[in-house]
């Protein structure tokens, strides 16, 4: 690190001590700083608007931007340790460019309100991103509903046999799963969707900061008011943008769980494209579902990130460096995440169903409980229609298709509702 922001004379600057500081800061702001140079941009708006720059050295400055966009897009610029940061690093090429006019671009503003917007401005676009790609698994989930209504599959309590239950009641579950999921990040996306910029170290300047300009600007749907509060939120709302993500990745690894059981050979139920499995380097039987169980893995790393975000929030108001490892957190947690639900639409449409071993796990047990609704629907009380049901001798073979039909409870296999779902499904596209 060749010189800090916060350099003066005189002053003392031990390079074990800011190793540590740093840490593994250059690396993770590679994530942020496209936002923070968006971010930068604006800021540079919003100066020029009160007029501490003038039209052409705001223009210089957003060119020079432009310019280090354009280089870290293409690699040309990578941030590394000769940075403290990665707001160091764009005031450094600014002043290194322009001299004296990127010296200003500082004005009004602290590296606390900059993280702070980075941050947002990149979750923001991460738990859309997430939020597109369960609507998009959701919209799998449906389309194969919709088409498979007449595929009987065992329905399963406890791991044991239960009642008949079909393909498409288990799409329509994983439909609404991520229909919900996606409009949660989507809330999420809105509840963060509010800019701290302008709030400086945390408690405003001695300057009229267009902040309602550098809102707009950043496309925020709102002010973030309180200087305080930008600050007090911080972590808070990477808190809730993982909890977020968590929501749609606990269903991806339960429906993960499904899958595994139900490609491996006690059940047989679905056959898994080649692809998705890995053979192994000992046994040339083998091919392990290892995508299916990595896809079940990545909510640990995403609760990972809850605890250690978690653990940081508690501190008095104000700034504090803690904070500063909640950016790794988020990094890890949504890359990990968002790496998952990214293979989860086409695994959803290549699922091959193999119905004669799904028909042959249905055995007459599992029509019992029909027996006793259908008794108790005759007049017989249901505790003594229950009992009726429960001898072994009153089971037979039943066609599993008429279970289904008659099974009309809304959102059962007789009355689906998909329509429902896909309402809602595409008002969530709106
Ligand atoms: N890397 C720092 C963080 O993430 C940036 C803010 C630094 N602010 C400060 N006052 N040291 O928190």
């Amino acid at each position: 690190m060749s010189n800090v922001l916060w350099a003066k004379p005189g002053m003392d600057i031990d390079a074990d001590i800011q190793r540590f500081l740093a840490g593994d800061d250059v690396i993770l702001d590679r994530e942020f700083i496209r936002y923070d140079i968006r971010a930068s941009a604006a800021h540079a708006e919003g100066l020029e608007r009160i007029g501490i720059l003038t039209a052409d050295e705001r223009v210089a400055i957003a060119r020079e931007l432009e310019e280090l966009d354009a280089d870290v897009a293409a690699g040309r610029f990578v941030l590394d340790d000769r940075f403290e940061d990665m707001h160091s690093a764009i005031e450094a090429r600014l002043i290194e460019r322009l001299g004296d006019v990127g010296k200003k671009i500082h004005t009004g503003r602290s590296r606390n309100d900059q993280v702070l917007v980075a941050t947002r401005l990149w979750l923001k676009d991460r738990l859309s991103h997430a939020a597109a790609l369960c609507h998009t698994a959701a919209g799998v989930a449906l389309e194969r509903a919709a088409r498979e209504g007449e595929l009987p599959l065992p329905g399963y309590t406890h791991l044991q046999r239960a009642m008949v239950s079909s393909a498409a009641m288990w799409w329509a579950g994983w439909a609404e799963a991520f229909i919900d999921d996606a409009d949660r990040l989507r809330g999420t996306a809105r509840w963060i969707d509010a800019n701290p910029l302008g709030s400086a170290a945390g408690y405003g300047v001695n300057l009229a900061l267009d902040r309602d300009h550098t809102t707009a600007a950043l496309g925020f749907g709102r002010l973030q008011v309180a200087a305080t509060y930008a600050q007090l939120s911080r972590g808070k709302f990477e808190l809730a943008a993982l909890e977020a993500l968590g929501s749609a990745l606990l269903d991806l690894r339960r429906l993960a769980w499904d899958l595994s059981l139900f490609a491996s050979a006690e059940y047989t139920f679905v056959r898994l494209p080649a692809k998705y499995t890995t053979g192994s380097s000992l046994m040339p039987n083998k091919r392990n579902p290892d995508v299916i169980e990595l896809m079940r893995g990545v909510y640990a790393s995403v609760a990972a990130a809850k605890i250690e975000v978690e653990q940081l929030l508690s501190l008095p108001s104000g700034y504090h460096r803690d904070l500063q490892y909640s950016k790794g957190a988020i990094v890890h947690g949504f890359g990990r995440g968002l790496a998952a639900l990214g293979l989860l639409p086409d695994l959803l449409r290549a699922l091959e169903w193999q119905p004669e071993r799904m028909r042959a796990a249905i055995e007459s047990s599992m029509y019992a409980t029909d027996l006793a609704v259908e008794l108790s629907a005759g007049g017989m009380p249901f505790r003594d229609a229950y009992q009726q049901a429960a001898d072994p001798k009153q089971w037979a073979e039943r066609d599993p298709q008429g279970s289904l039909e008659a099974r009309v409870s809304p959102g059962a296999a007789g009355d689906l509702r998909l329509s429902v779902l896909a309402a809602r499904w595409s008002s969530l596209n709106r």
